[in-house]
């Protein structure tokens, strides 16, 4: 008995006890009872096609080919979804198909993808190109299966959530935006009084790299931080290349420039482990209990299994978003404004009221600020649904897995795919139309059927929340601070999302 047991604590232990013989039950004797997501468990599997589950019907394309050039094809239009949408109207929302060299089944059916989204890795492990296999290494958060995955995730979703990393991305980020936009300024003097033109893309890059990656390993800006985005910015342009490691080709760059970054973070790293042996030793040294960045919160966990080589591989994994997805969903955010005047009327007035407000009282804004400005996340979320940064996720079957009813065979890939969800007539009225409105009645947006820009289940993105902080923030700035004319520019979705010209806008300071 622990200190402070008493009845009340013994019935709740019986009824614990209870709950635990009957779910172990349930486990063992009632496999059916046990798949809450749709998954049989393992062993049903084997019996799956006698009981009715059946492999979806669909093409297997080409032979050695399949239907990838198809695929890429559609990914290449203005309307990639196209690929699915057309096999739909033939076998349904879910299909089989072969991508990437491998047999694949498709989901554009949101009960199926949340199924997937939400099985463990005894029944489906992350797959990715080779060459993005090859240079994230067994170790990245990616990859990894089972307790080391479960626990980084925790780590990383726990430092991102905390208040006191918000508050102080926040600071960072006003000053790193106010710094930019204090440069257009200038500019826009210098050229006589007439529009600046910025790209939003090349911005937003900057500035939210720099901020991120002083999240993650603590570096400040300046000559180490100029060396680190170069040789990232080569490491990642081989994230989706060809598999070949040879000298000359992108994907050798790549892994060199990957050396290159491992070595600095490990050497802040190792800076990392002394600090902490000295403070560990003298608590009365101990600066703060808040752990400053991620490498502080994984060094602090105490585990073996963190070491210096994980920990510089996921630092690196974890740049990623820094460099694409937030900086490309700040971007889409500008192009869906411009061209739907109403929301950025009506995005405008939120900000300028938050604004006035603020400076009545001489506070400075916090992240709590950005964050119940209810029209701009409308539309942060209507451009995550429409924008789709990232298009859908692939896994790989480790068993024969049933999924309400369909059968996906061992071996074979299912792309869930969250862009023919969330552009699908049926799922949501006009789906094309950019129309932030259409979340007012939603309350909880992440539930809403098939919403799922930020995946799901165990692998749910851990930085759902900094990516929308960041992007209030630099469109709180934006909006407040200039008018802008948008330059054309289009969306490529393939192989990743970006603007074409990187959105270039005119830009003329607010009087
Ligand atoms: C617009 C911005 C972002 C989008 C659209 C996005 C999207 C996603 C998606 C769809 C996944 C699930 C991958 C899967 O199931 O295999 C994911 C995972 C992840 N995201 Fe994000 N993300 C964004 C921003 C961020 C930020 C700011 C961070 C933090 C630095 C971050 C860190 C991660 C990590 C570490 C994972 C892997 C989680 C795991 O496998 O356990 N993401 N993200």
């Amino acid at each position: 008995m622990w200190p402070g047991a008493g009845p009340w604590q013994a019935s709740v232990g019986s009824v614990a006890v209870a709950l635990l013989v009957a779910a172990v039950i349930a486990r063992f004797f009632i496999p059916r009872l046990w798949s809450p997501s749709g998954i049989k468990p393992r062993g049903a599997a084997s019996s799956a096609a006698a009981a009715g589950a059946r492999l979806p019907a669909g093409s297997l394309g080409w032979p050695l080919l399949g239907e990838t050039l198809a695929f890429i094809f559609a990914a290449y239009s203005q309307r990639p979804e196209s690929f699915a949408e057309e096999r739909r109207l033939l076998y349904g929302s879910v299909f089989k198909s072969h991508l990437w060299g491998a047999p694949a089944v498709v989901s554009s059916d949101p009960e199926v993808s949340r199924a997937v989204l939400q099985a463990d890795a005894s029944a489906f492990v992350p797959w990715y190109p080779r060459s993005l296999m090859e240079l994230m290494g067994d170790s990245s958060i990616l990859v990894l299966g089972g307790g080391l995955q479960r626990r980084v995730h925790g780590l990383a979703g726990a430092f991102f959530k905390s208040p006191h990393l918000k508050a102080r991305v926040t600071a960072d980020m006003q000053r790193r935006v106010g710094r930019a936009m204090d440069a257009w300024r200038r500019n826009n003097g210098g050229s006589g009084g007439g529009a600046t033109v910025v790209r939003v893309q090349d911005e937003a890059k900057s500035i939210v790299f720099e901020i991120l990656v002083r999240a993650l390993i603590g570096l400040d800006e300046g000559h180490e931080m100029q060396y680190l985005r170069q040789q990232f910015k080569e490491f990642i342009a081989g994230l989706i290349s060809l598999p070949v490691k040879l000298p000359g080709t992108q994907l050798y760059r790549s892994l060199k420039a990957k050396k290159r970054m491992t070595k600095l973070i490990q050497k802040i790293i190792q800076e990392k482990r002394r600090q902490k042996r000295i403070t560990d030793e003298c608590d009365n040294l101990r600066e703060t209990d808040h752990p400053r960045d991620m490498i502080d919160v994984l060094l602090g966990n105490g585990s073996d299994e963190l070491t210096n080589e994980l920990i510089s591989d996921n630092m690196i994994d974890f740049m990623i978003p820094a460099e694409d997805s937030v900086p490309v969903l700040i971007t889409l955010a500008v192009k869906y404004l411009s061209e739907c005047p109403l929301a950025l009327q009506q995005l405008e007035e939120e900000n300028m009221e938050l604004k006035r407000q603020k400076s009545g009282t001489g506070e400075t804004l916090e992240w709590t600020d950005y964050m119940s400005l209810t029209f701009t996340q409308h539309v942060i979320t209507e451009t995550l649904r429409m924008g789709n940064i990232i298009n859908g996720i692939m896994r790989k079957a480790v068993r024969d897995v049933e999924v309400r009813g369909h059968l996906i065979p061992k071996g074979w890939r299912v792309l869930v795919y969250f862009r023919a969800v969330h552009l699908d007539a049926a799922v949501h009225d006009d789906p094309h139309a950019f129309n932030p409105w259409r979340w007012e009645e939603r309350t909880d947006v992440m539930s809403s059927s098939g919403f799922t820009p930020f995946g799901g289940g165990q692998r749910l993105c851990p930085g759902l929340d900094l990516a929308r902080l960041e992007a209030s923030i630099f469109l709180h700035h934006l909006v407040t601070s200039f008018r802008w004319v948008a330059e054309e520019d289009a969306v490529v979705n393939f192989p990743t999302v970006r603007l074409s010209r990187g959105m270039p806008i005119a830009v003329t300071p607010r009087t």
